[in-house]
């Protein structure tokens, strides 16, 4: 595979600049070690539904702790079980990404761990709040993303406002599902991808089989942002982060995360086989501008 690197890349140890976004329901142990073996950065993701018993049943899956690798927690779940974020914590991974929250208190302590931070924004205002209170690395997470976020700004424009602002290294995301959205972050100044939708597609992800079909069958028309999965659920989610699911899920009654990149998502593939064509894909487009 062709290698593509980064300041960041080099820094955090990656051989290249994936990291396959933490999903709760989707990105498991099972995903996170496929991720990390194929040389991107894995994370396990706590969403809605995660608990810190979740967090240590996943963990006891996960086999790639040579390798950079993170978790995510989502802020108002890590305020409801507040054994999370220890545990995520003492389980000492590369990355820790709390996001969806107002406040940074623990940056601190993950800091203090030796653990690189970040978070996901929707706008540049978010980002430089971010950077202030000592986030190492943001993600600019366009509207077009999987699950839950802002639909407020599309993935490159967020992207290029934001790398005009701050300092730290911006992870791009939202609707990255192939080589030339990898690319395209790349050329822009990313310091890296942070891709959802097309690793919960993937082999080892927890999602079931109905809804892997359903996201080869989906393209880039048939998703929608709700909120009506969450109120029938009780989730405390703030109005403002709404999540996008397929549209036939919504009619189906059982929401299915996806962004807009589902369109790319073809057939079912491995993280590693995901992740090889991202990269040797990616290093050959942006080749051919400097010949
Ligand atoms: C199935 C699925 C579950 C997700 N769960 C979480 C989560 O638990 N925590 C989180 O921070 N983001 C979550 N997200 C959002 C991702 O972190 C990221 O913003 C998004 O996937 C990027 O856009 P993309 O799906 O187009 O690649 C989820 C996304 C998907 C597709």
């Amino acid at each position: 595979m062709t290698g593509l690197h980064t300041a960041w890349t080099r820094s955090v140890g990656l051989t290249t600049p994936i990291v396959c976004a933490p999903m709760g329901g989707a990105a498991g142990g099972a995903l996170a070690t496929a991720v990390s073996r194929a040389g991107g950065l894995g994370m396990i993701g706590m969403g809605s539904s995660g608990s810190t018993d979740r967090l240590r049943a996943e963990l006891s899956v996960f086999d790639a702790r040579d390798r950079p690798w993170g978790i995510g927690l989502v802020d108002w779940r890590m305020r409801q079980d507040t054994e999370l974020l220890p545990t995520a914590i003492a389980a000492g991974p590369t990355l820790l990404s709390v996001s969806f929250g107002e406040s940074f208190e623990w940056v601190a302590d993950a800091r203090a761990q030796g653990i690189t931070t970040t978070t996901q924004v929707a706008t540049v205002a978010e980002a430089v709040r971010a950077q202030d209170a000592g986030i190492d690395v943001v993600v600019a997470r366009g509207s077009e993303g999987g699950g839950h976020g802002a639909p407020t700004v599309g993935a490159l424009t967020l992207l290029c406002a934001v790398l005009d602002r701050v300092q730290i290294p911006v992870l791009a995301a939202g609707g990255i599902a192939s080589a030339r959205g990898v690319a395209a972050a790349l050329a822009a100044g990313a310091s890296g991808v942070w891709v959802g939708t097309v690793f919960s597609g993937c082999v080892e992800s927890l999602i079931d089989d109905d809804a892997r079909a359903a996201l080869v069958t989906a393209d880039e028309t048939t998703t929608e942002v709700t909120t009506r999965f969450d109120r029938a659920a009780g989730h405390a989610w703030p109005d403002r982060f709404p999540e996008r699911v397929l549209t036939s899920a919504v009619d189906g009654g059982t929401g299915v995360n996806a962004g807009q990149g589902v369109a790319m998502v073809r057939r079912t593939r491995s993280a590693a086989e995901v992740i090889a064509d991202l990269t040797s894909g990616a290093a050959d487009l942006l080749g051919r501008w400097s010949r």
